[in-house]
């Protein structure tokens, strides 16, 4: 069997390490780009079989339909949300579509905790002051997360992993999914209605795919549901949230605090050093002047382990797909 080529998009330096050093027993031929997919691109595919996209990549019909006229047979995607991808158009067009259902977890699950830690105990201010030797403590005070109730919204492999270590801070846990795990249930999760999970919290995060159903899920009716003085974070992905109706609750000190490992507009954004650009998307600026938000760029399955697994999994599902194989279980979309 010839080796089959591969095209990368969004390609960064720390794809290339991993994906090279685990390509080795497969010898795929690869290419990394590091513009993501799109209109502007999709015709450079040449001859692979293969296209491996991230979480921005674009692969709507239009593009699908262009590489599938290019011979293209395999999406593989290096992530697990597939929310990015036509799955219909690919299956219309026989193209196969592969991801990694599960990289890890716990790196998704404990950037949650990092973040949820960082805000209600204030460390990314404390960090800048004492470095201009401003030992004070005025302003820095939190709360303790021991005996708060948190509310989850997806107990999916992330959620039931940050609802696991969420009861090991001593916290009540209330879930809400559309199936509940009665794992998570004997470990002493309480499963309630939505509503019931968003206005008990002292704090809300968000572990469920986005979908038709999902999208929004959070706007001016959901947050005046939740408690005054709530914390919410989102590690999921950005169009679970209605920005704007996140920022008047900010402004309202509703919302008390907001961490965002993702944003709806974040294509535009995130993975990118913009650090000499002018950010024209007034949002993100104006979400990120407040004292009380932080924002990480999509960060929470950036760990050794996690990429470790994806660049792994990711090309034994190519490997299987082009051999006639079916992809581990849960790799196959189409
Ligand atoms: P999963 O498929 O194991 O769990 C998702 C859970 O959400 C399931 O239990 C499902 O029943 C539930 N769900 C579906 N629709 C729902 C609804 N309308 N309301 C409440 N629950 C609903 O997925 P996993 O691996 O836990 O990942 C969850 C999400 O995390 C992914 O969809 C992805 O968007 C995001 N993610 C973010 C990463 C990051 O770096 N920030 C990395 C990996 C995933």
């Amino acid at each position: 069997m010839l080796p089959m080529k591969i095209l990368f998009f969004s390609a960064k330096p720390y794809d290339k390490q991993f994906f090279n050093v685990y390509n080795e027993p497969y010898g795929f031929e690869i290419e990394y780009l590091e513009t993501h997919l799109g209109p502007h691109i999709v015709n450079a595919v040449d001859g692979q079989e293969a296209v491996c996209v991230f979480v921005n990549d674009k692969v709507n019909a239009e593009i699908i339909s262009v590489l599938a006229s290019k011979g293209v047979k395999i999406i593989a995607l290096r992530c697990a949300g597939f929310n990015n991808v036509d799955l219909e158009a690919a299956r219309a067009h026989g193209i196969r579509v592969c991801r990694v259902p599960e990289y890890s977890p716990e790196a998704v699950a404990e950037h949650t905790v990092a973040m949820l830690l960082t805000l209600v105990r204030k460390t990314h201010k404390a960090y800048n002051r004492v470095r201009e030797q401003n030992f004070s403590l005025n302003g820095l005070l939190g709360f303790n997360l021991h005996g708060k109730t948190i509310g989850v919204v997806g107990t999916g492999k992330i959620g039931g992993a940050f609802c696991r270590i969420m009861k090991g801070f001593g916290c009540r846990v209330l879930a809400y999914d559309l199936f509940p795990n009665t794992d998570l249930q004997a470990a002493g999760i309480e499963y309630q209605s939505l509503e019931a999970v968003l206005s008990t919290a002292d704090v809300v995060s968000l572990h469920c795919p986005l979908n038709p159903a999902t999208h929004y899920l959070i706007n001016e009716n959901t947050l005046a549901m939740m408690k005054p003085g709530v914390t919410l974070i989102n590690t999921s992905r950005g169009g679970l949230i209605n920005t704007a109706h996140a920022i008047d609750a900010l402004k309202s000190k509703h919302l008390a605090n907001l961490a965002i490992d993702v944003y709806e507009q974040e294509e535009k954004l995130f993975f990118k050093d913009l650090s000499e650009n002018i950010i024209e998307d007034d949002t993100i600026q104006r979400l990120m002047s407040f004292p009380n938000v932080l924002v990480t760029a999509h960060q929470a399955f950036f760990t050794e382990e996690a990429l470790t697994e994806i660049a792994q999994v990711t090309l034994q599902n190519v490997d299987r797909l082009r051999r006639g194989e079916e992809p581990a279980q849960g790799g196959s979309l189409v």
